[in-house]
C-alpha cells in the first residue's frame, strides 16, 4: 500500500510539473508566432487574453498538484525509506538539496506572481488600450514586453533546476548519502 501510495502521489507530482512547465513551453514557441498571424489587432488581443487567462488555470491546477503531491512525499519520506528517526533531515544529501529545491522554488513563485500580477495585466492592458485606438506609447510597450518576457524566462529557467534538483533527491543510491 506504502508503495502504491508512492508512485501514485510521484505521478501526482511529475504530473503538476508537466501542466506546469508544458503550457510555458507552448506559449513562448507557439503561441507568438501564431499571434502573429491574426492581423486584426483588437482580434489578436482578446485572443491573447483567452489564452493567458487558460494558461493560469493549467498552470495553477498543475502549481497545486505539484505543490499537495510534494506535501505528501516529503511527510512520509522518512518512514517510506525507513531513514532513522535520529538521522538528522541535513546531514543526508536529500534534506540539503530538499531545502535549496524549496529557496529556488520560492524565487520562482516571487517571480511568476510578479508576472502574473504586475507586469502581464500592465502588458495586455497597453496592448487593449492600443486596440480600441488609443495613442499608446510605443517604447512603453516595448519596456513592458522585454521586462515580462524576462520574468517569464526567468520563472522557466528556475523551474527547469528544480526539476533536476527533484530528479537528484530521488535518486536514491546518491541522495541517501552523507551530505
Ligand atoms: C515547481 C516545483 C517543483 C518541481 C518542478 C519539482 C520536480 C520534481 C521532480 C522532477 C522530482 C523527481 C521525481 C522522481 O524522479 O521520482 C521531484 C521529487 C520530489 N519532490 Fe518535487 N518539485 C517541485 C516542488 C516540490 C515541492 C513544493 C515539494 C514539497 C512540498 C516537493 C517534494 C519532492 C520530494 C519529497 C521528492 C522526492 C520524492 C522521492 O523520490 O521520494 N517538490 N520533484
Amino acid at each position: 500500500m506504502e508503495s502504491f501510495l508512492h508512485i501514485l502521489f510521484t505521478w501526482l507530482h511529475l504530473l503538476g510539473v508537466a501542466l506546469w512547465v508544458g503550457p510555458q513551453v507552448f506559449l513562448a514557441v507557439a503561441w507568438g508566432p501564431a499571434s502573429r498571424q491574426i492581423t486584426d489587432f483588437p482580434q489578436r488581443v482578446a485572443a491573447m487574453r483567452t489564452i493567458t487567462r487558460r494558461f493560469g488555470y493549467l498552470g495553477g491546477f498543475g502549481l497545486l498538484l505539484i505543490i499537495a503531491a510534494g506535501t505528501y512525499l516529503i511527510v512520509t519520506w522518512r518512514e517510506y525509506y525507513a531513514i532513522p528517526a535520529d538521522a538528522e533531515f541535513t546531514s543526508l544529501r536529500f534534506g540539503v538539496w530538499f531545502i535549496i529545491k524549496m529557496n529556488v522554488l520560492i524565487v520562482m513563485l516571487v517571480l511568476v506572481a510578479l508576472h502574473m500580477v504586475w507586469a502581464g495585466p500592465r502588458q495586455l492592458r497597453l496592448y487593449e488600450a492600443k486596440a480600441r485606438g488609443e495613442q499608446v506609447d510605443e517604447a512603453e510597450l516595448r519596456r513592458e514586453r522585454a521586462v515580462s518576457m524576462t520574468l517569464s524566462i526567468a520563472g522557466l529557467l528556475l523551474t527547469l533546476a528544480i526539476m533536476v534538483m527533484g530528479v537528484m533527491i530521488g535518486t536514491g543510491t546518491w541522495s541517501f548519502q552523507e551530505a
